[in-house]
């Protein structure tokens, strides 16, 4: 099939690239005329593992294509993905829907002939009939079919959740487009994967209530791991006893710092405010937020008490800055709130991170980007595990000739705090 993907961001980028690997033609158009010249050139915007090979085996192959000709591109195209950004308004926290509304008025002066248009972002629900008013405008109605296509791509998994999704959901008011949809996926269809099929406005409300669970139950074992720090349980033992009871499942149980990234907070905030117009108060999705967004406050008074209320002059070692591991994206990183708060009490921070400097943190006094994990642990008060990636998995602190002293505070809980404590190191991590 003949796609086209407007806006070559972490959603457009990878469904694109992996629409193109099952065969399909693909242009990925974006007015980023720089980005466009970097693509062509197999030079990746984003850190995504497996995202490069895939991108240059099919750009090789002719499969997919980079553009910034939106008209020729759509026009060449029978299924249109919209893909580009719907970030918090300013001064707001509903969604901002302005590229999506100025794309679908350049979609609807190149329709030349039948075009299912479909939303790949994340849109909140009745934006797929505010699309269909803008194309009617210009189209007749037989002329096109408006659908919503919700992503489930974590980032740092995006290719392997692309090819092996737990389900494939498609909005669609007519049962034509519906189908041509499901052809579309059928290799993954085939693999496994589950189809559903639901009205365009469910589809819309299935992304945002599944990333808004998703944030509660992360929420939920970060309000249980607090417990546990009070009572002497480690949170690890009651996530794998509730975990194993299938009607609550295992996964999105891991007690951290406050959840971040481009979706979670985004999308909670979103979903209330938009039943918030519908005059529906979701109060347990109002209470997350508010619980999330004090969460870095709670763990930089843990770091106020490991220090015993001296920050000013330690030396804070912060292992991993973004938001998750397998990632480069900073996007409501919990470190963007501790190290600056840190800095500011005039702790000495080195930080390391897999995906390298980030510009976040140039401006601050006395933060500084190590290139090793030795060098940023070397004289350090105070080791922070901040993100969980595999490179910090298995060091042994003793071999890295830290300070005597040296104090460290696994927010991921991925240490065993025996073996932490059997090296001669204060050990402390979260709910346990
Ligand atoms: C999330 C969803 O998981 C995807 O299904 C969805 O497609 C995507 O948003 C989106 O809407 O585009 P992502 O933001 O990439 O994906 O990251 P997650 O892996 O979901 O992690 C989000 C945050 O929750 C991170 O800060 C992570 O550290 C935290 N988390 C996750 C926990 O603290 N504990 C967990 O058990 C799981």
């Amino acid at each position: 099939m003949k796609l086209c993907m407007i806006g070559t961001g972490y959603v457009g980028l990878v469904s694109g690239v992996c629409f193109s690997d099952l065969g399909n033609d693909v242009i990925c158009v974006d007015k980023d005329q720089d980005k466009i010249n970097n693509l062509q050139k197999g030079i990746i915007p984003i850190y995504e593992p497996g995202l490069q090979e895939l991108t240059l085996k099919n750009f090789k192959n002719k499969k997919l294509k980079f553009s910034t000709d939106l008209k020729n591109s759509i026009k060449k195209s029978d299924i249109i993905f919209i893909c580009v950004g719907t970030p918090t308004k300013k001064n707001d926290i509903g969604a901002d829907l302005s590229q999506i509304y100025s794309v679908s008025k350049e979609i609807s002066k190149s329709i030349n002939r039948f075009k299912i248009i479909i939303t790949k972002s994340t849109v909140p629900v009745t934006t797929g009939d505010e699309i269909e008013k803008i194309l009617l405008k210009k189209v007749k109605k037989n002329k096109f079919s408006v659908i919503s296509n919700p992503e489930f791509l974590r980032e740092g998994e995006a290719i392997r959740d692309f090819i092996y999704p737990d389900r494939i959901v498609i909005g669609a008011n007519d049962n034509k487009s519906a189908i041509i949809l499901k052809n579309l996926y059928s290799p993954l269809i085939s693999k496994g994967a589950k189809f559903i099929s639901t009205n365009r406005r469910a589809a819309e409300l299935i992304k945002y209530a599944s990333n808004a669970f998703l944030a509660t139950k992360i929420t939920f074992i970060n309000e249980i791991a607090n417990l546990c720090e009070k009572t002497g349980i480690d949170v690890e033992d009651i996530s794998i006893g509730i975990g194993l009871d299938k009607r609550i499942g295992s996964r999105f149980l891991r007690a951290g710092p406050a959840y971040g990234g481009s979706c979670f907070p985004k999308d909670t905030k979103a979903i209330v405010t938009t039943a918030d117009k519908f005059k529906t108060n979701l109060s347990v999705i109002k209470s997350v937020i508010k619980s999330n967004s004090l969460r870095s406050k709670l763990l930089i008074k843990k770091v106020n008490e490991i220090l015993k209320n001296k920050i000013k002059n330690k030396k804070i070692c912060f292992l991993g800055v973004t938001f998750k591991a397998n990632t480069d994206d900073m996007r409501d990183s919990s470190s963007l709130e501790m190290i600056p708060f840190l800095s500011k009490k005039g702790a000495k921070i080195k930080y390391y991170d897999p995906t390298g400097l980030k510009k976040e943190f140039n401006k601050l006094k006395n933060v500084s980007f190590s290139n090793s994990i030795q060098d940023s642990v070397k004289n350090a008060d105070l080791v922070i595990l901040h993100t969980e990636w595999n490179d910090f998995k298995s060091i042994n602190f003793k071999k890295l000739n830290p300070s005597k002293n040296l104090k460290i505070y696994d927010m991921r809980n991925i240490y065993s705090p025996l073996k932490v404590k059997s090296q001669g190191f204060k050990y402390f991590g979260i709910g346990r």
